[in-house]
């Protein structure tokens, strides 16, 4: 059934997640097909998607080799059992992600999403640990303002308050964000200052011991807070003291994986290696529930082959390498190779600063950030409504006819890796009208 505003599906029974659900349903803004850059609503709007979805179709919507991918093997292998049974296209796609993952990440452990990534990473870090009889390793360290998904592991490795305030949460603690207006403002690119705040991690190792810590979990770019590219160095420095004190070091690039930062993942941009890696979203261009676990061969060897049980991990989904979305990722890896989406956003890094940063002048925006195809802006909270400009924005920009995310009062845009300058243009541009006629 075609769907448009004078045909609307029933909204009552879909419980929406992250969502006002009842502001939503009393005004509700839907998306009914999509080709390319752009969404359709059902008022027959173009909307150019400014945020691929949600940070997952980096090579654009409806791509045909993918859908003629998946249909191919839907009549070939549906599904298969992933336990104790195995089916060649799983096998394929493994090999396929290990060549181009960061140097040693060669391992590889298929789940649905991000935060099943996130998860596994951390159960397979404790694993580790474990299997080289360091079993007391099972805390974990964060970072305020990270988003790791919403499993327990992700939400108790997280940052940010109102996804962990009611739940119990795993052993974890917490290092400093890096957002800091105050020195960094309109930073283009990594801002210069706060290196030193990867040392936070030399205070945890002082407080909780280094022998009951398993792993720092952080993402290279913190996207859902809002786009914080980290301070220059600080990478490497948390690098450094992991393998001081035999703590693993995992990278959650859910976000920016898969070309984001003009490179495969941000361990190749910024140079520095975890042990392990969380993936999903562009594995498959975002048309089919995937995500993947990329791990250095030792972390891998070492559970595989430490283990005295005939099964060495006890863990996995129903869906683990499930046959459909590997040819879904293997047809999106194709399009990335021939296409060059691995280096795009490199290409573009500059138009993308240039047109973002245009936006200083207005008087409510008081930070933007970017680095690859990312970029977030702040903007200065309304008395009494914080939140409210942000919300704001994002309505009256999709209602302009483009799509971009809104956290608190910072915005967010990352455009799909095919976006064109003109395309760009016209995303800033409308945001700058849009932030103009904000009160
Ligand atoms: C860095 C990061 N980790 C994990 C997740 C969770 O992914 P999912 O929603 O697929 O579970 C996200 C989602 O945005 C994310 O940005």
């Amino acid at each position: 059934m075609a769907y448009d505003r004078d045909n609307r599906p029933d909204l009552s029974a879909y419980w929406m997640p992250f969502t006002a659900n009842r502001q939503f349903k009393a005004a509700p803004r839907l998306l009914v097909s999509a080709s390319g850059m752009h969404y359709r609503a059902d008022d027959g709007r173009e909307v150019l998607d400014g945020t691929s979805g949600l940070w997952c179709v980096n090579a654009g919507h409806g791509r045909p080799e993918i859908a003629a991918a998946v249909q191919n093997q839907l009549m070939t292998l549906d599904y298969a059992p992933s336990f104790q049974m195995g089916h060649p296209i799983a096998f394929d796609f493994a090999t396929a992600l290990a060549k181009i993952a960061p140097e040693g990440l060669d391992r590889i452990f298929f789940t649905n999403s991000g935060s099943e990534s996130v998860d596994t990473a951390l159960k397979i870090a404790i694993a580790y640990h474990r299997a080289r009889g360091q079993g007391q390793r099972s805390k974990i360290v964060g970072r305020e303002k990270g988003y790791h998904g919403v499993g327990f592991g992700g939400i108790s490795a997280g940052g940010l308050v109102n996804n962990r305030r009611v739940y119990p949460l795993l052993p974890a603690d917490h290092m400093r964000h890096t957002h800091d207006p105050a020195r960094n403002a309109f930073s283009r690119g990594l801002p210069a200052h706060g290196a030193e705040l990867a040392d936070d991690l030399e205070q945890l190792v002082a407080l909780h011991g280094a022998e009951t810590l398993a792993a720092v979990v952080v993402e290279p770019v913190a996207g859902s807070a809002g786009v914080l590219p980290p301070p220059v160095g600080y990478l490497e420095r948390l690098r450094k003291i992991c393998d001081t004190h035999g703590i693993l070091l995992i990278f959650d690039e859910v976000i920016t994986g898969f070309g984001r930062l003009g490179q495969p993942f941000a361990g190749h941009y910024f140079g520095v290696t975890p042990d392990l890696m969380t993936t999903a979203k562009g594995i498959t261009n975002g048309v089919l529930p995937m995500g993947a676990v990329f791990v250095r061969r030792e972390v891998h060897d070492a559970v595989v082959n430490g283990s005295d049980a005939a099964m060495e991990f006890f863990h996995g989904y129903t869906y683990s390498g499930h046959p459909v979305s590997c040819a879904a990722g293997l047809a999106t890896l194709e399009i990335y190779r021939r296409e060059g989406l691995f280096t795009r956003a490199g290409d573009l890094a500059e138009t993308w600063a240039d047109a973002l940063h245009g936006l200083r002048d207005l008087p409510l925006v008081t930070d933007i950030r970017n680095l690859g195809l990312m970029a977030g802006i702040d903007l200065a909270p309304k008395a009494g409504a914080p939140g409210g400009r942000g919300y704001a924005a994002m309505v009256a920009a999709f209602e302009a006819g483009v799509l971009i995310r809104a956290t608190g009062d910072t915005l967010a845009m990352s455009p799909p890796l095919i976006v064109s300058e003109a395309q760009i243009d016209q995303l800033v541009s409308t945001v700058r009208t849009v932030i103009s006629a904000l009160d």
